[in-house]
């Protein structure tokens, strides 16, 4: 059952780090190295200019890559974006999709976030499809419906024998060291939950739904230990290898 999937912790360095931010993957390395066991699978989504380098960096399994987007289709006249295949080829096994920060600040809407995902799918990455509610949503006594559509909308059909992860993030949670109360990140993660169960049945009771929003390594141990929280989507606290590594002790 869910409470026994393995975690993922995963990194969203955002717009932040050029080569010397390396040395964090380096660092991170080392730590998980040294340690004498790490009970998650750990996921670092840097730049997309740093993906390549960093994968070579990491070396081996114990770090995986992954994007922050990916352009729908394969390749062709698209300016400035990359596919889920150029992030592959580079290194990458995930691509985080749907950030609230690209629905709100690139006009994302769940129908686009679903073809990305299934770019991603196509081209043997995990899409790590993310939803959240805003603060007036929550106030409002919408957080369900909201995250409810992004969930059904933004997320494809998939194989059996392939893998997504969904990624609840409120949007007033991030960035802002606010979050829910364990309740109410309890109650959300159980919405999500049920609602992949009905669609992809077994799929669904053993797809990851991490949570994201101000983690850090003293809130990590009690949001981690919530029944349905399968893991972390970690922004300002990834982008230090050291706090990072706090967390992914935490799981
Ligand atoms: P923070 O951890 O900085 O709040 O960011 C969360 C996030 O947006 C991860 O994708």
């Amino acid at each position: 059952m869910s409470e026994r999937i393995r975690p993922l912790i995963a990194g969203n360095w955002k717009m932040n780090g050029t080569s010397a931010a390396l040395n964090e993957i380096s660092r991170l390395r080392e730590l998980i190295a040294e340690a004498r066991r790490i009970a998650a699978d750990i996921l670092v989504c840097p730049p997309a200019t740093l993906v390549h380098r960093a994968a070579q960096i990491a070396q081996g399994d114990a770090i995986a890559l992954g994007g922050q987007d990916c352009h729908a289709s394969r390749s062709g006249a698209y300016t400035g974006d990359i596919s889920a295949e150029m992030l592959s080829d580079a290194g990458a096994r995930y691509v985080i999709l749907g950030h609230s920060e690209r629905r709100a600040g690139h006009g994302e809407t769940s129908a686009e976030v679903r073809a990305k995902a299934e770019a991603a799918l196509a081209a043997g990455l995990v899409p790590v499809v993310c939803v959240g509610e805003t603060e007036t949503e929550r106030a409002e006594g919408y957080a369900n419906a909201v995250v409810g559509d992004q969930v059904t909308e933004s997320l494809p059909d998939f194989a059996a024998d392939a893998e997504i992860v969904v990624a609840y993030e409120p949007v007033w949670a991030i960035g802002t060291g606010k979050t829910p109360t364990i309740d109410d990140i309890a109650q959300m993660h159980r919405h999500i939950r049920q609602l992949l169960v009905d669609r992809f049945g077994a799929a669904g009771e053993s797809a990851r739904i991490l949570y994201g929003g101000s983690v850090k390594p003293s809130n990590a141990g009690e949001i981690l230990s919530t029944p349905n929280v399968n893991g972390a989507l970690v922004g300002g606290a990834s982008l230090k290898a050291d706090d990072f590594f706090g967390i992914i002790s935490a799981a």
